[in-house]
């Protein structure tokens, strides 16, 4: 008889498109290197209209995957084509990691754990006595991360955003705690907020940040971005000068990837400065 175990494979994808920068192959290396475990991790490009036959291949095993990540601009329809998902997933309507379990399709979006994750492993204590942040940007990090502040408590989360259509869905779907706001509103609710977080692509090469008021956030503000590239955004260079406390968006890349490694290959790996290093040379390349 067949060992059931025999069916079991450690083998995972990003799949994207395009797929060329991801940075996560470079990670997932770096950890079943560092781990001693036999399996891979590759990029696969699949065009948006070949995505649910992908799927659909995965989900048979015809691929020989066991699951992988998912990103732009597949994670809603990654959300859809799954058997199972969770209540935090399905408030998002959008999945970035998948595995087969039992012969079912599951998914999860790792991207708010990520977010948490990299502030708890940087700045220890960064919530505490935290009331009201500041959201810029309301797209599907944004969402991920309106979930993850929620959750931590903040009573008060401004949602600011060039179209402003697109902060009061946002406000709208997440309830009394959330406010949107279009750009012209966002000094007015700076002032005196204790968390600032830059979701949009302002301040990655080619889309030059503009100036906040970054002195009126209080005085113990944590100020940090989603861009990694580069390092020190234009945002938390504009924090630093008025003395705020950064954290830059390099972790929450490296921590989103934790669970789902966990999942695939059966060990937990940590995010330490080893892979911070080597994920900053890759970036300068
Ligand atoms: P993601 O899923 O990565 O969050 P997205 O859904 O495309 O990406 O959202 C991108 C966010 O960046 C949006 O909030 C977008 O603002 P709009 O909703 O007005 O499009 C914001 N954004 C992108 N480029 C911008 C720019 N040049 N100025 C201001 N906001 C910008």
């Amino acid at each position: 008889m067949a060992d059931s175990r025999e069916t079991v494979n450690h083998h995972a994808f990003v799949v994207g498109f395009p797929i060329k920068h991801s940075r996560s192959p470079l990670i997932h290396g770096h950890w079943l290197k560092t781990l001693g475990i036999a399996g891979s991790y590759e990029k696969i490009e699949v065009a948006p209209e070949d995505f649910a036959g992908f799927v659909a291949n995965l989900k048979s095993g015809a691929l020989g995957l066991c699951g992988g990540n998912v990103t732009i601009p597949h994670k809603e329809s990654a959300f859809r084509l799954a058997d199972a998902t969770d209540a935090l997933t399905d408030e998002l309507g959008a999945a970035n990691t998948l595995w087969l379990e039992d012969g079912r399709l599951k998914a999860t979006n790792t991207d708010g754990l990520g977010f948490l994750a990299n502030l708890d492993d940087r700045r220890p204590g960064w919530d505490r006595d935290a009331k009201r942040a500041i959201v810029l940007g309301a797209g599907g990090a944004s969402r991920a991360i309106i979930q993850a502040l929620r959750e931590r408590g903040f009573q008060e989360i401004h949602v600011v955003n060039r179209s402003l259509d697109r902060a009061l869905e946002l406000a709208h779907r997440f309830g009394p705690r959330v406010h949107g706001h279009g750009m012209e509103a966002c000094a007015e609710v700076m002032q005196g907020a204790e968390f600032f977080v830059n979701t949009t692509s302002l301040g990655m090469a080619g889309s030059p940040a503009p100036t906040l008021p970054f002195r009126t956030l209080a005085p113990n503000a944590v100020v940090t971005d989603i861009v990694y590239v580069p390092l020190k955004t234009e945002f938390l260079a504009q924090a630093e000068w008025v003395g705020l406390a950064t954290v830059d968006g390099l972790g929450m890349l490296l921590h989103q990837a934790v669970p789902g490694f966990e999942k695939w290959f059966g060990q937990r790996p940590v995010v330490d400065q080893s892979l911070r290093e080597l994920i900053i040379a890759d970036l300068k390349e």
